[in-house]
């Protein structure tokens, strides 16, 4: 590692004036891990609210809240340096992926982590496009699990999608068609037309046609959009439909208001009371980010054909307050820091 290594450090809870550049030790890596130089790293909305201090008191359990915190979670780069018992893979390997929660986040130009939640980048996609992917499709996965979606239970039948043009939801789309759902996706009027791109099979202005106009006849319903909109979009599931996940619950908010276990005991009351409005024998799940091996192998298989995020904004490491302002405005889109030395 010659270049010298630079990270984006979030030095106290608070905006986005908070976030430095500056030199940090080259990491090593440890039994297990290697480490990557980053050639394009996303900026996630939990990046931008972990900024803030969301999340501190489940994430400091992880040793995630420490600060000074490099935020970040997916990258794509090449692989710089291989710890004891990695096998199959080798310096130069161009590879991308995404790392659990963690203080020493992908924000850097180099960053160590497990060997086992990186996958060989495919040919013809720009790292900058890879990066946006990772984080996104692991949590994708997650929810369709915990909703009970499979090939076997949406074949032919309607999946509602609320939240259906971010960046979770244009992923969410194009599995759901590959499982071979009815997709109803509903979304803002700037991202009707990338849900449609995706493939959804019927696209709705949430304006126009509030949830609660919506018939009471989806399989499943999956929330991406907001809290506050859950029990309405359960509402719409059919008797015997499968499940409903949510990646928009307060289980986050919960803890850093009333502490771990008084955060966690409010969580479980609040997830029973919406699981009881669910039709008896309906999955319930509240979606939380994790990478998993068998999502990450699936991410290999679809990488080529997960549709490009709209708007891809890049920014150089130095200008990352400008990446999270980009974030914070919810433009259309993702914002891509390019870490390359200053
Ligand atoms: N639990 C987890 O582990 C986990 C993991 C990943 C993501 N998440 C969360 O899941 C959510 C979706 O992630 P993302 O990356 O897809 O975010 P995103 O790219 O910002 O997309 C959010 C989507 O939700 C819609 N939306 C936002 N606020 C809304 C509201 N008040 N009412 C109706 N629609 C609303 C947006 O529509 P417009 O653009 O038209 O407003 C957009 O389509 C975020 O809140 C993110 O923090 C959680």
């Amino acid at each position: 590692m010659s270049a010298p290594c630079l990270a984006a450090t979030v030095e106290q809870f608070g905006d986005a004036s908070q976030l430095r550049v500056h030199e940090v030790p080259a990491p090593q890596p440890r039994a297990g891990q290697i480490v990557v130089q980053v050639a394009a790293a996303a900026i996630n909305p939990i990046d931008v609210r972990r900024r803030s201090g969301y999340g501190r008191k489940l994430f400091g359990l992880m040793g995630a809240a420490r600060l000074p915190l490099v935020l970040g979670s997916d990258f794509a780069g090449t692989i710089c340096a291989v710890g004891p018992g990695v096998t199959g893979w080798r310096e130069g390997d161009a590879v991308f992926g995404a790392k659990p929660p963690s203080r020493q986040g992908t924000h850097a130009t180099h960053v160590a982590l497990d060997a086992a939640h990186v996958l060989a980048q495919p040919a013809g996609i720009a790292p900058a496009q890879l990066a946006t992917l990772p984080y996104n499709f692991l949590t994708v996965c997650r929810a369709l699990a915990g909703a009970g979606i499979t090939r076997d239970s949406v074949l032919g039948r309607k999946v509602l999608l609320h939240g259906a043009s971010g960046g979770l939801g244009l992923i969410a789309i194009a599995l759901l068609k590959q499982l071979g759902a009815h997709v109803t996706a509903v979304a803002g009027e700037r991202g009707l037309a990338a849900c449609g791109a995706a493939g959804a099979d019927l696209v709705l202005d949430r304006r126009r046609h509030p949830l609660e106009s919506l018939p009471r006849q989806f399989t499943a319903t999956l929330n991406f959009a907001h809290w506050d909109d859950d029990a309405q979009l359960v509402s719409r599931l059919a008797p015997g439909a499968v499940g409903h996940a949510t990646t928009v619950h307060p289980l986050l908010a919960q803890i850093d208001r009333y502490g771990i276990a008084g955060g966690a005991l409010a969580a479980l009351y609040c997830k029973r009371r919406s699981a009881a409005a669910t039709p008896r024998g309906t999955r319930y799940a509240w979606t939380v980010f994790r990478p998993d091996r068998d999502a990450l192998n699936w991410l290999a298989e679809y990488a080529v054909m997960i549709p490009a995020a709209p708007t891809l904004q890049a920014f150089r490491l130095i200008h990352v307050a400008a990446a999270h302002h980009y974030v914070e405005q919810r433009c259309a889109g993702r914002a891509v820091l390019l870490p390359s030395p200053l």
